[in-house]
């Protein structure tokens, strides 16, 4: 469904991401794990367009690398970022609305909203609620769930449990397993391999942007226990 060869992403004069090469099969969760600085945003941005990037991106059998963001989104790619940039100041019921911005099939957008404030109801209890009340598990459900929005093929995860209590990072896995159920493709990029290694069909080790390890939880043993030294997150 995706794949990416030689990516090479750079701000400025700083390469941060230097050819990285990987796939994502549809149906399947990949996940992109990295200690802080390892190029995980990086790589997320230019998968996006959001950022400028060489190398190749094929997604649903398209040359998508020189496509802006828009058009990315209408071939099926949607991003829950990192820090959420849920807006706060909407309610929850609002920023589902924006997540389908681009969407003109009134009717069908006004279910996908139901569908997913009935699929998660601490967000359908709090649906006129401004999302900037919610806690802050509350707000990651709300950034993914309006990702979902544009109904993409591929769903990127940009470090879901950053910055959460691990109660709470419990129920945000718990909500991608839910959605991996669900047939959703999905990108998981995450700090914390343990959780994320769970849930990933196969899973891609990046340190100082370069794939140092892939594979399986089976398989990648002690490079998983690498991956705990270098995050900390055990
Ligand atoms: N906008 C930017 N300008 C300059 N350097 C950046 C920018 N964004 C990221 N970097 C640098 O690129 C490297 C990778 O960062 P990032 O992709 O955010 O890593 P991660 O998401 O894995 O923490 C880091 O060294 C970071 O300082
Ligand atoms: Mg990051």
């Amino acid at each position: 469904m995706l794949n990416v060869e030689n990516l090479i992403v750079s701000h400025g004069p700083i390469e941060a991401v230097h050819g990285i090469s990987f796939a994502v099969d549809k149906g399947r969760c990949v996940s992109l794990l990295g200690p802080n600085g390892a190029g995980k945003t990086s790589t997320i941005s230019a998968l996006m367009g959001v950022v400028k990037s060489s190398g190749r991106i094929t997604f649903d059998g398209a040359d998508v690398s020189s496509l802006p963001v828009e058009a990315r989104v209408q071939a099926g790619m949607s991003v829950a970022p990192e820090g959420r940039r849920i807006f706060s100041n909407l309610s929850v019921e609002e920023n589902l609305v924006l997540g389908g911005a681009t969407r003109s099939d009134r009717t069908a957008k006004d279910a996908d909203i139901a569908h997913w404030l009935e699929t998660f109801p601490i967000l359908g209890e709090r649906r006129d609620q401004p999302a900037g009340t919610l806690s802050g598990g509350e707000q990651q459900m709300l950034a993914i769930s309006r990702a979902l929005m544009t109904r993409p093929k591929i769903l990127l995860l940009d470090e879901p449990s950053l910055g959460l209590a691990p109660k709470i990072v419990s129920q945000i896995f718990q909500m991608i397993e839910r959605l991996k159920a669900q047939g959703i493709t999905i990108l998981l990029v995450e700090q914390n391999a343990t959780q994320a290694l769970r849930l990933s069909d196969y899973a891609y080790l990046l340190n100082n942007g370069r794939i140092v390890a892939e594979g399986t939880k089976e398989t990648l043993g002690q490079s998983s226990a690498l991956m705990a030294e270098l995050t900390g997150i055990a």
